[in-house]
């Protein structure tokens, strides 16, 4: 199967709410958490500012990436893969779509939150190009309280990272045409 990112649709939203659950499985056992926070509704993805980008391959949706535009800036809020299409660089290819077309939307840099030490967070976005940084905004230093509220940190050192986006369309076009067989 050849998977190819594009825009999400309305009629992918239980897909969505799907993956991220089955996804969030990792995290779940490695923390051995019994209070993981539900999904997002995938319909409030749908009416928040930023864009919801899917891999597909013949009507199979595999993983997801939102990114959020907080106050005008790119903050990629969630990328989740199905655990049986893990390991194939559809995260790869996910998370380097979401920078190209936040590229295009005119964004020069992407931020994210993610668990310092859990290998498939910090250490591969830093090979996606991330690195830590502190939150210098408000709605950035907001996200901190959210997390806390969920309990995220209960499991772990959680950092701000961010990644500078190449400019022109040129830049854009690789990843988001890219796919992953
Ligand atoms: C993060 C996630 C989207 C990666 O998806 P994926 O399709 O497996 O990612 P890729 O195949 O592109 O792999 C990317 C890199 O992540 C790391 N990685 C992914 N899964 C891993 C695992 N189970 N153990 C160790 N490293 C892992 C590897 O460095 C890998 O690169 P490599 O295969 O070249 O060594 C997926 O693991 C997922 O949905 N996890 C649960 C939700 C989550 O943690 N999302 C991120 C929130 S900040």
């Amino acid at each position: 199967m050849s998977f190819r990112t594009r825009p999400a649709r309305a009629a992918d939203a239980s897909h969505i709410e799907e993956i991220e659950s089955a996804a969030d499985r990792l995290l779940v056992d490695r923390f051995r958490s019994s209070h993981w926070p539900a999904p997002d509704a995938a319909s409030e993805r749908f009416v928040t500012p930023g864009f919801l980008l899917v891999a597909e391959s013949s009507g199979t949706i595999a993983g997801f990436v939102h990114v959020l535009e907080l106050d005008g800036h790119a903050h990629l809020e969630q990328v989740s893969v199905l655990p049986r299409f893990a390991r194939r660089g559809m995260g790869r290819m996910l998370v380097q779509a979401a920078m190209s077309s936040a590229a295009e939307r005119g964004h020069t840099e992407m931020t994210l939150r993610t668990y310092a030490d859990v290998p498939w967070n910090a250490p591969f976005y830093a090979s996606c190009g991330f690195t830590e940084t502190a939150p210098e905004t408000e709605a950035l230093r907001r996200l901190i309280e959210v997390e806390e509220r969920l309990g995220l940190f209960e499991h772990g050192r959680r950092i701000q990272m961010t990644a500078s986006l190449a400019s022109g369309p040129s830049s854009a076009s690789p990843a988001a045409d890219g796919g992953v067989a």
